[in-house]
């Protein structure tokens, strides 16, 4: 007779993975008991001069296949583009009122995403499953994003004026608003940078941000236009058929690769509403959304697009500059946010204008990378952008941590800043980060070097002793410090 076989997360084995999701069980379970609120706080309201829409946009893609690699378990291609998935923000025109219920901060179906976070953590099974469904229903189940759904779009001024804090002069002949698509980082998906993407846009920016299917996230749900839909879980080298030659590199690649053409497809959808198609997108959008999307003809500057992402989503946001610009990716700028220490190599290729943005933490810990000093390379990859004519930033924005620019410090504090040493009141932390955005895209569009981006380089190396230096105006010390930086012209 068999003994009784103890189910697998009742046998723990101490990884971090099990820890980690095990305190996260335990505050639920915590504040449950006591009564107490799980969410300290929402997300808050937007504080640029422009109310913000939103609209997710999914739109079929003709089965572009980036690997051969197949899943295990149905044999299916693992890399195949069945459709695209990015949520849009942009300025909406004023007292604009939606029909449509906000969008939840964590998609529906709420247990996609529960049972792709538990896959993460190594385990997954019908009783973690439930019990990660029940601990992110806890924590931001009824979280929403703060734009408003399908409000139709801000009409463009005659001139598009940067705002460059009040001080801005209208640049002649640009009747349309710029855009910035946005790739999210590992274990993420488009809705962790909301806040990010929604200030900018607050701001006159649209932002795509995109949701992508490699593997990398938790979950996300496919849908087709035929009303079907199939959920992607979290995936590793171990659910896949592979011969020995594909290795966890290998897979990153893959997954890279995958990356850019999500990219690429949502450049393609992007342009098809500016040419005049977005009644046939929003017909085709599973999602029903995009109802004022014909009258979006002309309004997107496609001709000079930037890209942007965090962590692994840097590391594409790089991969994807190489050769830019071109009609695939018609990315004059990149904004680099953590490029990642262990998603791959970092493409050095680049010939446009760059900003890389460190946060605290991201500079402070020392990491080998590919043999050399992680802070090292990025440094020389900056460094080489300027040599070949292009202008090119590093720098490391102070008290912040790896989630930072993320929705999460704003929606737990106090969890993040005890859990990942950031400084910096939450508000801030990503205030940072759009402001030097901002003054980044006034230099992509016009040449003009405003506010941070004007200033020189004040510290070669990171220094963790520094707070600030006398070498910049004050609003900067306590923020910033500058590792390499354009020459003066
Ligand atoms: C961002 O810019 C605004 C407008 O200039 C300024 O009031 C604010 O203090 C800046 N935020 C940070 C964190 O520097
Ligand atoms: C587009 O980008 C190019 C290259 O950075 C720049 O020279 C040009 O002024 C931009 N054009 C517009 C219309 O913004
Ligand atoms: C950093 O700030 C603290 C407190 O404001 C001050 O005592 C210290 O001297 C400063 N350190 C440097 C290197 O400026």
């Amino acid at each position: 007779m068999s003994r009784y076989r103890v189910p697998p997360v009742l046998r723990p084995r101490l990884t971090p993975k099990y820890v980690a999701s095990s305190i996260v069980a335990i505050y639920v379970v915590y504040c449950w008991l006591w009564g107490m609120p799980l969410l300290s706080s929402n997300l808050p309201a937007y504080t640029g001069p422009h109310s913000v829409g939103t609209i997710d946009i999914e739109s079929p893609c003709d089965g572009r296949k980036t690997s051969d690699v197949k899943f295990k378990s149905t044999g299916e291609p693992a890399f195949l583009l069945e459709t695209v998935l990015f949520s849009v923000y942009y300025p909406a025109v004023k007292n604009a009122k939606s029909n449509k219920p906000k969008h939840l901060w964590v998609p529906k179906p709420l247990a996609v995403t529960a049972e792709g976070y538990a896959k993460f953590a190594h385990i997954s099974n019908f009783l973690t499953n439930s019990i990660f469904t029940v601990a992110l229903w806890g924590l931001a189940g009824s979280t929403t994003i703060p734009a408003k759904v399908d409000v139709p779009l801000r009409e463009v001024a005659p001139s598009f004026e940067f705002t460059e804090h009040g001080q801005g002069k209208p640049e002649a002949g640009n009747d349309a608003f710029p855009v910035i698509v946005f790739s999210h980082g590992m274990a993420s998906s488009r809705t962790d940078y909301t806040h990010f993407c929604g200030e900018l846009a607050s701001r006159g920016y649209v932002v795509a941000a995109i949701e992508h299917r490699d593997g990398s996230g938790p979950g996300s749900m496919i849908m087709n236009v035929d009303g079907t839909e199939r959920p992607l879980y979290h995936f590793g080298l171990g659910d896949l058929q592979h011969d020995e030659s594909f290795d966890t590199p290998e897979l990153k690649q893959a997954q890279l690769d995958f990356r850019q053409a999500e990219i690429e497809e949502t450049i393609r959808v992007l342009k098809a509403i500016n040419d005049g198609s977005g009644a046939t997108i929003f017909e085709m959008n599973p999602r029903t959304e995009g109802e004022h999307l014909a009258t979006w003809e002309g309004k997107l500057d496609m001709t000079n697009v930037t890209i942007s992402g965090h962590s692994y989503g840097a590391t594409g946001a790089l991969q994807a500059l190489k050769g830019a610009p071109c009609p695939e990716r018609p990315f004059h700028g990149g904004l680099i946010l953590d490029p990642g220490k262990s998603s791959g190599p970092l493409n050095h290729d680049i010939d446009v204008p760059i900003l890389v943005i460190h946060s605290n933490s991201w500079s402070k810990k020392h990491s080998v990378f590919f043999g050399s000093p992680h802070f090292d390379v990025v440094k020389d990859l900056v460094a080489d952008v300027n040599k070949r004519g292009k202008a090119a930033w590093f720098m490391t924005s102070l008290g912040t941590s790896h989630p930072s620019v993320t929705d999460a410090p704003l929606i737990e504090p106090t969890l993040l800043s005890w859990t990942t040493g950031s400084t910096i009141n939450v508000y801030d932390g990503v205030d940072v980060y759009v402001n030097v955005t901002e003054e980044f895209m006034i230099y992509q569009k016009a040449h003009r070097r405003t506010g941070l981006l004007a200033l020189e380089v004040t510290h070669p190396d990171y220094d963790s002793a520094a707070n600030g230096t006398q070498q910049m105006p004050e609003a900067y010390q306590r923020f910033w410090q500058i590792h390499v930086a354009p020459d003066a012209a």
